[in-house]
């Protein structure tokens, strides 16, 4: 395996005086993808019409004989990372879009109802809230097990079946969950959904490129995930996974010219905007593959943040039960007594003392009530970032 490091800095233009362990929040994008973007801008204006209009995307139905649109070329690619043909993806800016498109899909009618998993990110939530509200429906949270004993895959898929009634009309299940950085067994709780009729949709927001994908083997309805976290394509591109049997009901947030022509025109014309993101979203796969290795990338992020989680346990007396399949490339980890008995509001405090007074960039954040660190490990990241961290943490004058 080759050794990763803070020398892989260079690769990116993060400031080497941060210290930058938040790789999940809004990703970070290497300067080989940087650079591909700027190549794809000049291109772009270099005859804006033309590209926008006959080579990035078509609006009428597809025509066998045509060139592949440029958009859907870069669809391919992205479907052949995760396990699924080209045409059953659309770009989206980022999983909110994804979650919204979806959401506003379904045909909700007063007393439906949506489930969440209680670990699911807050926005996704505020935008269930906001479709039920709208209708008279409402958003049902299922309680999770955390900590997990045990097997989390039964356990998981009973706490989603308790919440589902005759009047859920979807359930939303996290692939990584955000605050607890756990990688939750989708397949199971998917498959006690689909067992009582009711639709799915995964937010893998932190999974592409993070942990291996094959987005049709779950069984699910719709995968939403970011391509800029993990999979270093540049801000703003996720995608959004379709099964054949929801392709005709999906609808973009965004209604624009390509409605009723089908999912991939609705989609990738959503008025005028910048392409040049979902444009290089091959090129952050590639560097993946080719500048870091795929594999080794993964054994690195996954090893570093699985030392470092138990060493920083261990070093501020909390325990890390965390089990080791339940971890990709974050792990959240209980801060001292000293800190979780000052309560929730010690999370941001502390946040913007790290950044603020050591130049340290962390996830801080309550989980049931208790304060907490959500480690991310990327290759630019060795164990010397961590250790700043917890000293940092000890000198933490609150
Ligand atoms: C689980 C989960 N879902 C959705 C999102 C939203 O992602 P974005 O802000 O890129 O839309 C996040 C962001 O971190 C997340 O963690």
């Amino acid at each position: 395996m080759p050794t990763f490091g803070r020398s892989f800095l260079s690769h990116w233009w993060l400031d080497p005086a941060i210290t930058y362990l938040n790789h999940g929040t809004v990703g970070a994008t290497p300067r080989a993808v940087l650079e591909a973007q700027h190549a794809w801008q000049r291109r772009i204006e270099a005859q804006p019409a033309a590209f926008l209009f006959r080579q990035l995307m078509r609006l009428t139905p597809d025509d066998a004989a045509a060139p592949r649109p440029l958009l859907r070329q870069a669809a391919d690619s992205v479907g052949a990372f995760i396990g699924a043909p080209g045409d059953d993806l659309v770009f989206v800016d980022n999983a909110s879009t994804g979650v919204n498109a979806v959401l506003r899909s379904i045909a909700l009618r007063p007393g439906d109802e949506i489930v969440v998993l209680d670990q699911a990110y807050g926005a996704v939530i505020k935008a269930a809230e906001f479709v039920a509200r709208g209708v008279g429906a409402k958003v049902v949270v299922a309680a999770t097990p955390f900590p997990v004993q045990g097997d989390p895959t039964e356990a998981y898929a009973d706490a989603v079946e308790r919440a589902l009634t005759p009047r859920t009309r979807l359930a939303i299940l996290d692939h990584i969950s955000s605050h607890t950085a756990l990688t939750l067994p989708v397949a199971a709780m998917t498959a006690r959904c689909r067992a009582r009729g009711v639709p799915v949709l995964i937010d893998g927001a932190h999974a592409p490129g993070a942990i291996d994908l094959d987005v049709a083997a779950f069984g699910a309805d719709w995968y939403v995930g970011n391509l800029h976290k993990w999979a270093f394509a540049p801000r703003a591109c996720g995608f959004l996974w379709v099964a054949s049997t929801q392709r005709a009901a999906t609808h973009p947030p965004t209604i624009s010219w390509g409605l009723d022509v089908g999912l991939t025109q609705e989609f990738d014309w959503t008025g005028t905007r910048d392409p040049s993101p979902m444009l290089c979203a091959p090129d952050g796969i590639a560097f993946m593959r080719d500048v870091l290795g795929l594999d080794a990338m993964r054994a690195w992020n996954h090893d570093l943040v699985w030392r470092m989680a138990h060493e920083l346990s261990a070093r501020w007396g909390q325990p890390f039960t965390t089990l080791e399949s339940m971890v990709g490339c974050m792990a959240s980890v209980a801060l001292p007594e000293r800190i979780d008995q000052l309560g929730e509001a010690a999370a941001p405090a502390l946040k913007d003392w790290l950044f603020h007074e050591r130049r340290i960039e962390a996830q801080v954040l309550a989980i049931d009530g208790h304060v907490c660190v959500r480690l991310a490990a990327q290759v630019y990241n060795d164990e010397s970032d961590y250790e700043r961290l917890a000293d940092a943490v000890d000198e933490w004058p609150a």
